[in-house]
């Protein structure tokens, strides 16, 4: 069931340059799936699938998801 996305979108615009998007597993294991790098101003939307069930952020940058609005990183 590799890529089967759920409908909802995530939103991260990066406000630095080398921003990482790390996708975590799904499962009982949690091992890291994907990195993606973000330079400042970068946007990328992306969705929660069957292989990704939690992302973590790294560096400064702003969220926009169904939960809310928020940001990383250190001001
Ligand atoms: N493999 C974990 C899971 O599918 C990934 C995960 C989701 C996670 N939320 C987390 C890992 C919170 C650590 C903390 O549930």
């Amino acid at each position: 069931m590799e890529g089967v996305a759920s409908g909802e979108y995530v939103c991260i615009k990066a406000l630095e340059n080398g921003v990482s998007v790390i996708g975590m597993t799904r499962g009982r294991d949690t091992r890291l799936h994907h990195t993606e790098k973000l330079d400042k101003g970068e946007v990328m939307l992306a969705q929660f699938t069957e292989s990704v069930s939690a992302i973590k952020i790294h560096g400064r940058a702003r969220v926009y998801c169904a939960h809310g609005e928020f940001e990383s990183g250190a001001e």
